[in-house]
């Protein structure tokens, strides 16, 4: 094996093209397809090149705990498009984020969260105190917030953008450039764009972290992660992490994803363009108090997102209407029981469009007032748009409305 970081060569091809051929690896049976190897060690030719493996004066594969060729493609192949130096996969994007945090942080550190990230990095960064390491949340498109939170501590920034499930986007040149200021790294969990709509390294993020879960496997079969940066900080922090703590992709995993990447960009197209035609849809509908959708005119930060996102995505969540909170989970709840064509599941970034109701489930472990601090109330689902045809995907939620009518209707009756 060659350097295991090296730069891919085909780094100056179009996204399209690299989405299907980086990293590739053949080996000499010169098979088309990228081999999987399903093997947990390697073999040495000799007890002193094991020695030299083991002490890393041989660059070759020891054991699939921190290197194995297959892992080597996908990660090659994720690290090209998005534009870094060296990716290291993990065996989830929970694993690749607490890899992250463990590599960055130490007693006494302190660190800034968006206040809407995902349920489970919000309930991970709160299990950091046990080993002494604090952090805030602050609203994701406040800069003066992330500013003032900034301690002498404080050593990295994390964000979602678009943020799970309310999709509010952060500008991401003007974080990176406060965070670079204090020298505290940015990382941004690309999972809802993907490097097929957005490069947040390109606009000075440190790390990239994916749930590759999502939209990379693309179809909801396996558990993946990744961790994308620069050479030094993959090869030098988070290597000997992976190695020492085992949290990794499998090799039959990785080569899920590689096929997965082969069509993540024309998925991405599509089911944005779904995506945008259901938004408009939901709020042109009575019974829709708010749709969250960065390509509607409406959202906040509709401009940014124009500008640093290549299309919005496929996450739409919205509020039904209702007047307490009893009603509006009921109403919600119902929206969602009426599905016949949407899974009701919480993952997202699936072929097949999936609807969760975030403040019972993927935030649920929330105290109220963190889910109040992020937006999540009980009327709010999230859609995670798929490659159904949008008119069956709103029929399909029509039913859930006219039974929500017809309870509003019972209850003025
Ligand atoms: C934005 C985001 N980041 C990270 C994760 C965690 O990824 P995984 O489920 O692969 O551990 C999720 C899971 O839903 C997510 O939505």
């Amino acid at each position: 094996m060659d350097d295991y970081f090296a730069p891919d060569p085909l780094n100056d091809l179009d996204f399209s093209t690299r989405a299907v051929r980086a990293g590739t690896d053949r080996t000499a049976f010169g098979e088309h397809g990228e081999a999987m190897f399903l093997t947990s060690s390697f073999v040495f030719d000799n007890a002193a090149q094991a020695a030299a493996r083991f002490g890393n004066q041989d660059p070759g594969y020891v054991y699939s705990r921190f290197t194995n060729p297959t892992v080597r493609q996908f990660e090659r192949r994720l690290a090209s498009l998005e534009q870094g130096e060296a990716c290291i996969a993990t065996a989830s994007g929970m694993a690749a984020i607490m890899t992250t945090a463990m590599a960055l942080l130490k007693a006494g550190d302190h660190l800034v969260c968006a206040s809407a990230v995902f349920g489970a990095t919000y309930q991970l960064f709160n299990m950091l105190e046990r080993f002494g390491i604090s952090c805030s949340y602050v609203p994701l498109t406040d800069l003066q917030a992330w500013e003032q939170a900034i301690r002498p501590q404080t050593r990295m920034f994390y964000i979602e953008t678009p943020s799970n499930p309310l999709t509010e986007i952060a500008d991401l040149q003007a974080l990176a450039a406060l965070a670079r200021s204090h020298s505290i790294s940015l990382v941004v969990d690309n999972c809802f764009c993907t490097p097929a709509l957005q490069l947040p390294l390109a606009h000075g993020a440190d790390i990239v972290i994916h749930s590759a879960t999502k939209y990379i496997d693309g179809q909801g079969r396996i558990l993946g992660g990744a961790i994308v940066g620069r050479r030094a900080l993959i090869h030098d922090q988070i290597l000997p992490l992976m190695r020492m703590t085992g949290p990794t992709l499998s090799a039959f995993n990785a080569w899920v994803l590689i096929k997965g990447m082969e069509t993540l960009s024309l998925r991405m197209e599509q089911q944005s363009e779904h995506a945008l035609t259901i938004a408009h849809w939901l709020q042109a509908h009575p019974g829709v108090a708010r749709v969250f959708y960065p390509g509607l005119k409406s959202h906040p930060q509709h401009a940014l997102a124009s500008a640093q996102q290549r299309r919005f995505g496929a996450i739409v969540a919205f509020e039904v209407c209702g007047k307490d909170d009893q009603a509006l989970r009921e109403h919600a709840w119902s929206v969602i029981d009426h599905c016949k064509v949407i899974s009701i599941t919480g993952n997202l970034g699936d072929t097949k469009s999936t609807i969760t109701h975030p403040a019972t489930t993927t935030h649920g472990r929330l105290t109220p007032q963190a889910r109040a601090q992020a937006g999540i109330g009980e009327g709010l689902i999230r859609l995670a748009v798929g490659l159904e045809s949008p008119r069956d995907v709103c029929a399909d939620l029509e039913r859930g409305f006219q039974a929500m009518q017809a309870l509003l209707a019972g209850r003025s009756g």
